[in-house]
């Protein structure tokens, strides 16, 4: 008996000791087994886990045969243990009555099984490890891929969240969450061809590049997820290490066809081109946001309400070759101070003149009734000002308008015709509140006024009672 019992002890405490070892295993493997188990009686009646994709309609539940690659393991835990929101509003099988219904949930502890056993055996081989860098989604590449999906009709059948409401139409799965429910390798994947794992289901093949792509991924890896960190290209290693004489040689091959070979706008192209391209010789580029220089050369004109003949450079010189290019811009262009001197000098040929000659397109008429809706009081001067001065996206209004509003802002001399200059009264008293609204929201046609199409209505208002402020 006494013997027995020592053996007992013995025994237990060689197995503590093994047990210490090599814990994590142990219980490792009891997990497994036990998810095993779990999935096998439970899990299977609804959810296949082998074969070949097959349509919807002959299946009872989203395939878990890639689970092992599919999902953010929180997410993947918090859905098995019923802390999700559900993904098919209608049902997953919305051809057959009462398709909607709570799904099973298991304890954290069997959660965390499954998760292990689904990483363990249902990894997609067909899955490339790093096809998609999350950290390399900016936020312009992130308005993109919102842009491609409204086009391309995704949300026809997917909802997603905006300002504050679901939108959309909830036939397939909700990507309100995406963000914290993909692994975005996966979706990478699924992205090049959803018939590989949902065929004969109402997919839809969109007539997508893969840059476009990559942007609606980006678009989706933010759905639900607070304080995303957005990959900010011009603080990279490229940037680091650029290069003005390489810079200069992109400028010759590439940029001198429209802006000239010394960036006085007049290159073979330019005569055919309205608005006319950017005199780089006249634009103070040390002075522009760097963001924003950025932007229009990778991501062309167009990206930022400009002429759609200002092309998108990204793919043709790379990361490194827009780097090179805005270190020569910087290098060499730094406005033109004769220039700007002379023009007080001599009014009547340069902004910052007045009156000023003034051939903007008139906005229809019923925008030319509109009155400022808001009072004149401070407060709302301050608004405008801070959004003149600072803030408003994608470029704020003084790098061509000017600190003083007087039309004098770093990239004013590059542009034909010249931005307004705002302190000239004699111009500004002839020009309607509703005409200001109208450029001021769509941007004047043929010209450098881009359209500032995401101010709200009011800080327009308020941006107009700050322009009024500055006229004498
Ligand atoms: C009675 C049927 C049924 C059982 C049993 C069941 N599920 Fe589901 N499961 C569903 C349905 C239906 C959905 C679709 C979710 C919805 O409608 O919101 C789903 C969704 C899921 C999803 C998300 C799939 C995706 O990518 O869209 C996972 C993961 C999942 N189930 C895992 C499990 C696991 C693990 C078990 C076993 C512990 C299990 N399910 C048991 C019916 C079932
Ligand atoms: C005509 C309807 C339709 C359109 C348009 C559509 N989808 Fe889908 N989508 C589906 C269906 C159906 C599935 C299969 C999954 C299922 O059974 O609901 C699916 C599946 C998906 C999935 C995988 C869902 C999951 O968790 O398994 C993603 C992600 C997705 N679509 C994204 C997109 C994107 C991005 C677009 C736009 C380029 C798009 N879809 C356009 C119907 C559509
Ligand atoms: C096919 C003609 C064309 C080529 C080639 C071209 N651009 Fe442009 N660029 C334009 C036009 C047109 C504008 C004026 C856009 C507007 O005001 O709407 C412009 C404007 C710009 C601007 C000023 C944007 C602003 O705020 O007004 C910059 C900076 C610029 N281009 C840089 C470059 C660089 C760098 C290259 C070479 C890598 C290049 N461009 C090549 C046509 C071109
Ligand atoms: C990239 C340079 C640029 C930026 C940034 C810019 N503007 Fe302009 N703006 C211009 C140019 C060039 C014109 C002259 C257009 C014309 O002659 O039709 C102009 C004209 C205008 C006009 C005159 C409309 C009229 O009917 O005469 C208003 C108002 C205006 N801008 C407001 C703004 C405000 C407000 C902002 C900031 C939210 C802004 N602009 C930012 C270049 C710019």
């Amino acid at each position: 008996m006494r013997g027995k019992t020592r053996g007992v002890v013995i025994a237990c405490a060689v197995l503590a000791v093994a047990g210490l070892v090599s814990l994590p295993r142990l219980l490792f493997g009891n997990d497994q087994s036990r998810a095993k188990e779990l999935i096998q009686q439970t899990c299977v009646q609804c959810h296949r886990l082998e074969g070949k994709p097959d349509s919807r309609f002959n299946l009872k539940a989203p395939d878990l045969i890639w689970a092992g690659s599919k999902y953010q393991r929180p997410w993947l835990i918090g859905w098995l243990m019923g802390k999700e929101e559900p993904l098919y509003a209608k049902g997953y099988r919305w051809d057959l009555p009462g398709a909607v219904g709570k799904h099973a949930t298991v304890s954290e502890s069997d959660a965390n099984a499954i998760a292990d056993y689904f990483q363990q055996h249902y990894k997609d081989p067909r899955v490339q490890v790093g096809a998609f860098d999350v950290t390399k989604v900016s936020a312009l590449e992130v308005e993109f891929g919102r842009q491609a999906f409204k086009a391309h009709a995704c949300i026809g059948c997917h909802v997603i969240e905006e300002n504050g409401k679901i939108v959309g139409g909830p036939q397939s799965a909700s990507l309100v969450a995406s963000g914290k429910r993909y692994n975005l390798d996966w979706l990478f994947r699924f992205g090049l061809n959803p018939q590989d794992f949902v065929p004969h289901s109402g997919e839809f093949l969109a007539d997508a590049t893969e840059p476009q792509l990559r942007a609606v991924i980006g678009f989706l890896a933010v759905q639900g997820v607070k304080d995303f960190t957005y990959y900010e290209p011009w603080t990279s290693q490229e940037f680091g290490m650029a290069s003005v004489e390489r810079g200069k040689l992109i400028y010759k091959e590439y940029c001198s066809q429209c802006h000239g070979p010394t960036g006085k706008g007049d290159g073979p192209a330019a005569s055919g081109l309205e608005p006319k391209p950017a005199v780089h010789a006249n634009m103070a580029f040390d002075k522009l946001p760097t963001e924003y220089l950025y932007n229009v050369i990778n991501h062309g004109g167009r990206a930022i309400g400009k002429s759609t003949s200002m092309p998108y450079w990204g793919l043709t010189i790379g990361q490194q070759g827009v780097a090179d290019v805005m270190a020569y811009l910087k290098d060499t262009f730094k406005g033109a101070p004769a220039v700007t001197a002379q023009a007080s000098v001599q009014p009547g040929k340069l902004p910052g003149v007045c009156p000023q000659p003034r051939k903007t397109q008139e906005a229809p008429g019923s925008f030319l009734e509109l009155k400022n809706p808001l009072l004149a009081k401070s407060e709302q001067v301050a608004v405008g000002k801070k959004l003149f001065q600072e803030t408003a996206k994608p470029l704020a209004c003084m790098n061509c308008h000017g600190t003083h509003g007087d039309g004098m802002g770093p990239a004013a001399l590059g542009l034909t015709p010249p931005p307004r200059n705002f302190t000239c009264g004699q111009t500004m008293k002839g020009i309607p509140d509703g005409q200001l609204f109208w450029i001021i929201k769509n941007g004047s046609p043929g010209t450098g006024m881009m359209p500032f199409a995401g101010l709200s209505d009011d800080e327009v208002w308020q941006l107009i009672h700050y322009l009024r402020s500055l006229a004498r």
